[in-house]
């Protein structure tokens, strides 16, 4: 028999949705929250050009682009589920935060425009899902437009991605010439622009429709049914397992703008999509959700939700158990106790109090400088570390000074607590203790000097430096000073590990023939 702890687990749904700017995640995101209730009105969540912005944004440099900086959280229930959807930023300067959030979900929702296919970002997002062997369901969007070809698209999550796909449905014309979708798992055709109590039309045994009607006189309409039995035959099989597994990824087709399509891909996604996953510790055990005590990790802080309190705030994905608002928890790293009695959660358009959350959810825990990426917490006896999340790679780097030297101490401080976050990557040169940052994406330095502006009232001057690859050092006990140079910048990490900082592939190559005694290795 289940208990009602468990059942609430199970009913959990935690998932981030992916894709490459503009393809239309805010759109669906924001008719997900219409349908479950969360907001009354699908335009919400972000009015990049009319100026309306979410609760969400909270920075002025987010304002000026009309982007989302962080990723942020948001609740509803639907169908007997409790939905988390994790934001993630879909700028191209996005940042590790993204990659990190990505850690705290148990499945993605990945929205492609159906008229440009895969694009960059959405490879580079797809990789981190695909390493954690998350479930992948795939939103092919904006099918009002004229696109491309929708086996072409198959195709190409086939090819480019490397993952099997299945059509959950297909879509009837295209464009202007847009009917409808033949929905092959709920069988049932869905037509486009028309009035609900018309909308669908059962699939009869030979999976063609019993009644005639302007769509079935179209060669769009006979187009699709070609297709269909092309996939019955030659497509993949539906397989639970494959999915469960992201090996499989079920496809649907839809226009989140015209809102047709996101609420059947709603309900067959919260049917298919798993509920919350155990995860591994450093301890080599695995923690169920089910687990009676309670345990998270901290994926992401974030400081300054509300500008008038400077308050910050750690996010952190519940992984097992129940968190009861004024329980005792005990943290991993500093083996420290404490009650916790200012916690929220993130329903869309506002924060509340939370007083319980269960595994599956996420909770915002008030920091005041105690907690750090990737910490985690307990709630029982036991003493255990999660897996450690992963850090990247950077690509650009900037020397950093505060262009006020008066102002070293609050430099520091800001330094050290936006570094603690996360927010950007920390090194500092051997000899000269030159402070170099590093970052996966242009906006973390913009973010960076905002912050250190508006939160700790210190200007910096940030210098691009030439080097792309940092490249850590397996034996650094056969380091020389020599080594170091212009093309060759050896650093220390924050945690005092030896790195260097290559202006290029070919400066590396160099050094690699030069020093091969040297083993060189790259973080994700
Ligand atoms: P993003 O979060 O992935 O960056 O994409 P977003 O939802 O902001 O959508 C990007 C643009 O694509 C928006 O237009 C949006 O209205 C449009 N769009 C989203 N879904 C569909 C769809 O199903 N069909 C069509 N035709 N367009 C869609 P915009 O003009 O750039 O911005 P806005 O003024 O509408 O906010």
């Amino acid at each position: 028999m289940t208990t009602n702890l468990e059942q609430d687990i199970l009913s959990r749904r935690t998932f981030a949705i992916i894709s490459h700017p503009d393809a239309g995640k805010t759109t669906i995101t924001e008719k997900l929250l219409y349908f479950g209730g969360a907001i009354r009105d699908a335009g919400t969540v972000k009015g990049k050009k009319t100026g309306k912005f979410a609760t969400s944004d909270w920075m002025e440099i987010e304002k000026q682009r009309g982007i989302s900086v962080t990723s942020s959280v948001m609740q509803f229930d639907y169908d007997g589920c409790r939905v988390n959807i994790l934001d993630t930023p879909g700028h191209q300067d996005f940042s590790e935060d993204t990659y990190r959030t990505l850690m705290a979900v148990d499945s993605a929702v990945m929205v492609i425009d159906a008229a440009k296919g895969i694009e960059a970002q959405t490879k580079k997002l797809f990789q981190v899902c695909r390493m954690r062997g998350i479930p992948i369901f795939t939103f092919i969007n904006k099918l009002d437009r004229q696109g491309r070809e929708p086996l072409e698209l198959i195709e190409d999550l086939e090819e480019v991605l490397g993952i099997n796909a299945y059509p959950m449905n297909w879509p009837i014309g295209m464009g202007k010439e847009f009917l409808g979708i033949y929905d092959r798992y709920n069988r049932r055709i869905e037509q486009f622009r028309t009035e609900e109590e018309d909308r669908f039309i059962p699939l009869n045994d030979e999976g063609t429709i019993d009644v005639e009607n302007d769509m079935t006189k179209t060669s769009y309409y006979t187009q699709a049914l070609d297709d269909i039995l092309l996939l019955d035959e030659a497509g993949n099989d539906f397989s639970e397992e494959a999915i469960e597994k992201g090996q499989l990824t079920p496809v649907f087709f839809g226009s989140a703008l015209t809102n047709f399509g996101v609420q059947t891909f709603l309900e067959t996604y919260l049917k298919f999509a798993p509920g919350p996953q155990p995860r591994l510790t450093e301890q080599e055990t695995i923690v169920e959700p089910t687990d009676k005590d309670f345990s998270g990790f901290v994926f992401k802080i974030q400081a300054n939700m509300n500008p008038a309190h400077r308050d910050r705030i750690a996010f952190v994905r519940i992984v097992s158990g129940k968190f009861t608002r004024g329980m005792n928890i005990t943290m991993n790293r500093t083996g420290k106790s404490f009650k916790v009695t200012q916690a929220t959660t993130f329903l869309a358009d506002d924060r509340e109090t939370a007083n319980e959350a269960v595994a599956g959810d996420i909770i915002g825990l008030y920091d005041t400088g105690n907690y750090q990426i990737g910490d985690t917490i307990v709630g029982g006896k036991k003493k255990f570390q999660f897996e450690k999340l992963p850090q990247f790679t950077p690509e650009l780097f900037v020397r950093v000074s505060a262009k006020n030297v008066m102002k070293q101490k609050h430099f520091h401080k800001g330094i050290d607590q936006l570094v603690q976050e996360g927010a950007i990557q920390y090194y500092k040169t051997l000899f000269t203790e030159d402070i170099i940052l590093g970052a996966v994406g242009q906006l973390q330095f913009e973010v960076f000097e905002n912050r250190m502006k508006n939160e700790y009232n210190v200007d910096v001057i940030m210098e691009h430096i030439g080097q792309k690859m940092a490249r850590w050092i397996r034996n650094e006990e056969v380091i020389k000073d020599s080594m170091t140079g212009p093309r060759s910048i050896l650093v220390n990490d924050r945690f005092g590990n030896k790195v260097f900082l290559f202006e290029n592939q070919f400066a590396m190559r160099w050094f690699e023939d030069k020093y091969p005694e040297v083993e060189l290795y790259s973080l994700l």
